[in-house]
């Protein structure tokens, strides 16, 4: 489940990938490499020490580990004082590179002159590998190692990665993918972020004919004993909620048309004083005009329920009456409270109901008030809590549970959708999801564990069974999701709304009808090694020609940090889920992890293949 709230999805920090591939230089120290060796300091060196070589026996390897090929200049820094050596540079016995020092007689000056040997393009394959210099041809006096440059071509790899701090991956297998139909292909739509909380990977998977296609979840294909399932919002955008806040608020700051300068001024939020003229009882007026971005933007701050708040500080009078009105959506004055301030300090707050603010004019919130010495404070209008979702009991017996769930907000209601889901005649309605649950008897008697949860916009995430595990309750996370259904990548979130459920127990099968016409159905299936979603009798509507029938969703911060960092088809890849490729022909689509990740450690990798 993403944490981010939607109205602060990064669109606005969106960073395009940049087409040109970077080169990163990974420095492999002699004195650093595994065994025993003889260490020499020397000032002129990298980290002013030097390995010695003077047996024919000695060799220096240095592990490293890529998540996918990649082409690297590989440079050996040394110094040396006598006749020629010849040295070889070996990388996982398929590259066999050899150089030759000369000779230079320096009296034993020469120890401290470094030289360096190059091999530029040369290919590193994906895998744990290692690279050895080996010494056959080595002058009596021998010779000093100080490092080896190893600079690859990619954009991605980190130290963690280079050095196998995270571990990799078997290398995913494409067997029997069915060449009874015609390929298609994934487009790349991803962008970077710094939040792990958000899907930035977004991969459109096309085909003009699919009718039939398997969703398979399976767990990653490394091994880890890390299993982390912590939300990290550390590098995520503010959470704030507040739209606006102004303090100290008075007649001597804001009257006469100044714009009175704001605590919390987003939102294009901005305050003036009036004198109300004809007015019996109101003589002065405080306005606060402001934008809020709203579901055609991709937000939600329009549309979601929010709290207005202020302290009134009574001023000369006895007592001052308060009115406070507001002109949102409907363009009209709005009347939401009206009240006597006889106390000293009188602080209020009011629930302002969804669908109240417009998106696409300015809104208004107006306090009139007796005394124009009356004071405001703490005058704010926050975005409302986002209360828990109720789950619905759809479903019950003892194998298997649908489970539905109102949400307090649900991002697509303010164009009026909600799910209906229709188990045997019986409707359960204004669902922005549903879970399914099957009995995993080895986590205790009444156990059931998710396997799919599909939300109203068409989003679905599958788990393969869990592990058995001494911890009860142990659960896997979800990571990487589908939206099945065709939804247009250029949309800022994207969604293929689905109108109908109906759910056939005995067979987990589920009928979708969506809300542009389009329909298919859906059937669950499960082993204890993978979860997979038949998805058949796919039909379009018309208007979604041209249109991906699927998207991966996902997320990318950094390895290690990463719900998913490769594709691969049968035909292409892998490559990064945030690499510049463009398009990956095929007809099977594995969105995985290379590389263990300790965000959603065990969160499933999911394959798409497309059957007819
Ligand atoms: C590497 O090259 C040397 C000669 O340059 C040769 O003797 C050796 O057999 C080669 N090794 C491999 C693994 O290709
Ligand atoms: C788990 O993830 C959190 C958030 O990213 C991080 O602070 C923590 O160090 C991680 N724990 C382990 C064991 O990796
Ligand atoms: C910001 O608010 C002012 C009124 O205070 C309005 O005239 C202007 O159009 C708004 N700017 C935007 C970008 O909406
Ligand atoms: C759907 O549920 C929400 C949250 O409980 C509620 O505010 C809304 O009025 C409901 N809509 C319908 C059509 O029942």
């Amino acid at each position: 489940m993403k944490l981010v709230h939607p109205a602060i999805s990064v669109w606005h920090l969106l960073l395009l990938i940049p087409a040109v591939t970077t080169a990163v230089t990974f420095r492999l120290e002699a004195e650093n490499a595994a065994g025993p060796h003889t260490i020499n300091w020397r000032s002129a060196a990298s980290n002013v020490r030097t390995v010695f070589v003077i047996s024919a026996s000695d060799r220096l390897s240095f592990p490293f580990c890529l998540y996918r090929q990649v082409t690297a200049d590989v440079t050996v820094t040394y110094s040396h004082d006598g006749g020629n050596s010849d040295v070889r540079v070996k990388v996982d016995n398929t590259q066999n590179l050899t150089f030759s020092t000369g000779a230079a007689y320096g009296g034993g000056a020469n120890w401290n002159v470094f030289q360096s040997a190059s091999f530029s393009g040369v290919t590193l394959n994906r895998g744990i590998q290692k690279l050895a210099l080996t010494f056959q041809g080595l002058d009596t006096y021998g010779i000093e190692i100080d490092y080896v440059d190893v600079s690859v071509d990619d954009d991605f790899v980190t130290d963690d990665v280079f050095r196998c701090k995270l571990l990799l991956g078997a290398e995913p297998s494409f067997e029997g993918v069915g060449g009874g139909v015609s390929a298609g292909h994934l487009e790349q739509h991803s962008y970077h972020t710094p939040c792990p909380e958000e899907d930035n990977v977004h991969l459109a998977v096309y085909h003009d004919t699919v009718s039939q296609y398997t969703l398979r979840a399976t767990n990653p294909l490394y091994r880890s004993m890390y299993d982390n399932k912590t939300h990290d919002t550390s590098t995520c955008p503010n959470l704030d909620a507040t739209y606006w806040r102004f303090d100290d608020v008075d007649a001597d700051t804001a009257l006469n048309n100044v714009i009175h300068s704001s605590a919390v001024a987003q939102n294009n939020a901005t305050l003036t004083g009036y004198l109300v003229q004809n007015d019996v009882t109101y003589n002065v007026k405080y306005v606060v005009t402001f934008d809020l971005k709203g579901f055609k933007k991709g937000f939600i701050d329009a549309d979601i329920h929010s709290i207005l708040k202020a302290t009134f500080n009574q001023g000369a009078s006895s007592s001052t009456n308060i009115k406070v009105t507001y002109e949102g959506r409907s363009g009209q004055p709005v009347l939401l409270d009206e009240f006597v301030v006889s106390g000293s300090t009188v602080t209020k707050s009011w629930d302002i109901p969804d669908m109240t603010w417009s998106e696409d004019h300015l809104n208004f919130l107006n306090i009139y008030a007796s005394d124009e010495d009356t004071m405001v404070n703490d005058f704010q209008l926050i975005r409302g809590y986002m209360g828990p979702d109720q789950p619905v009991d759809i479903f019950n017996s003892d194998e298997v549970r649908l489970q539905g769930f109102v949400s307090d907000f649900w991002w697509r209601r303010p164009v009026g959708e909600s799910l209906t889901v229709v188990v045997r005649g019986q409707q359960f309605k204004n669902l922005s999801r549903v879970a399914l649950y099957v009995q995993t008897p080895w986590s205790g008697v009444n156990s059931y564990q998710q396997l799919l949860v599909l939300y109203q916009d068409g989003n679905v995430r599958l788990l393969p069974v869990p592990y058995s595990s001494p911890t009860p309750g142990y659960w896997i996370p979800f990571g990487t999701s589908v939206i099945c259904g065709k939804s247009n990548p250029a949309d800022l979130r994207p969604a293929a709304p689905i109108k109908t459920l109906t759910f056939v127990p005995e067979t987990l099968e589920m009928t979708l009808d969506y809300y542009d016409g389009s329909t298919s159905k859906i059937t669950l299936a499960y082993t204890v090694s993978e979860t997979a979603l038949k998805v058949t009798d796919m039909t379009f509507s018309p208007s979604t020609q041209g249109r991906p029938f699927a998207s991966f969703r996902s997320m990318f911060v950094r390895f290690g940090s990463a719900d998913s960092d490769s594709v691969q088809s049968e035909l292409e890849g892998p490559e990064h889920v945030l690499g510049a490729w463009g398009n990956l022909g095929g007809r099977e689509f594995l969105v995985f992890r290379a590389v263990e990740s300790h965000h959603l450690t065990h969160s499933p990798d999911i394959r798409l293949t497309i059957e007819a």
